[in-house]
């Protein structure tokens, strides 16, 4: 199958590295000058800036977090259903198999009664999706599936039928009712914005699983909720500032958590791997749990 034009070229992501490594020489001698020239602010400048750095790259993209959430759809809830969302953990041939395994291994905790993926199941290669079998063993009554501009770049059948294989059911463009313990949810997957095609739900869908905040901007107000990935939240973010750039036609109003766009509610997961350079900074990767209110 033909690659087509990627979100962020090899070539971005090798200049990305060069210039991290660069940087982090740059750093080091800056260091060593301040020590020789007795400029002892310039070496613990320097020495910052070494540890920050080394943080983004080591540590930050692994320390996994969950954000919870509760949402009531009826004035009086007397059931409430218990989902758990993962998106953009984009497996690849650096997969760190522990840590998908802790992934699965935390969102197991949260007992969820729906499963939800959003997407970005893959950096490039569709084969990649091997790594995310213990994804699949989540235990929950319904695990849905929609698929990210990522899973469209090499081979996405391939990744929906090994989804399908492991039980998870593809939702894109459809809509299903989940009834559990006496309450119903009324869910619908929306195909990516980018490099699929969206058919809208029908009005009484009250979730939305989409892949990008952008599906905003095609649902009309008062949508159901739409739950959503694919910013990462921006990887890096700087105190007071916050994210520096968002792959989204919506910019910066669509980073992360709860959103209302165009009179759309959206929650936006910051996911759980990373694009382009593989550093997080203040943005930590996120698994989202969602109670939902219903008669
Ligand atoms: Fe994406």
């Amino acid at each position: 199958m033909k690659r087509l034009n990627l979100e962020i070229s090899l070539e971005t992501v090798i200049l990305f590295d060069l210039t991290l490594s660069f940087l982090a020489v740059l750093g080091l001698v800056f260091l060593i000058y301040g020590l020789i020239t007795g400029h002892k602010w310039i070496s613990y400048a320097m020495l910052a800036c070494e540890c920050i750095l080394l943080y983004a790259i080591f540590v930050a993209p692994k320390r996994i977090t969950i954000s919870k959430y509760k949402e009531a759809l009826t004035k009086y809830p007397k059931h409430w259903i218990r989902v758990v969302l993962i998106a953009d953990i984009h497996a690849n041939k650096k997969t760190d198999q522990a840590r998908v395994d802790k992934i699965a291994e935390r969102a197991k905790g949260l007992n969820p009664d729906v499963l939800l993926l959003g997407g970005d199941f893959v950096l490039w290669n569709s084969e990649d999706v091997a790594w995310l079998k213990p994804i699949s063993q989540i235990k929950a009554a319904g695990k849905y599936f929609v698929l990210g501009n990522h899973d469209y770049l090499d081979d996405p059948q391939k990744i929906s039928d090994q989804l399908k294989e492991w039980g998870l059911v593809n939702i894109t463009n459809t809509g299903l009712s989940f009834r559990h313990e006496g309450a119903e949810l009324r869910i619908y997957g929306l195909d990516d914005t980018q490099m699929g095609l969206s058919i809208l739900p029908s009005a009484d869908a009250q979730l939305i699983l989409a892949h990008s905040p952008d599906s905003a901007l095609c649902l009309k107000e008062g949508s159901g909720l739409v739950l959503c990935g694919h910013t990462h939240g921006g990887q890096i973010r700087l105190p007071l500032f916050g994210c520096i750039s968002i792959p989204s036609k919506l910019g910066r109003r669509a980073d992360q958590g709860t959103k209302i766009i165009d009179g759309v509610k959206l929650l936006i997961s910051r996911g759980l791997g990373v694009v382009g350079p593989p550093v997080r900074l203040l943005c930590p990767p996120e698994i989202l749990f969602l109670e939902i209110g219903l008669d």
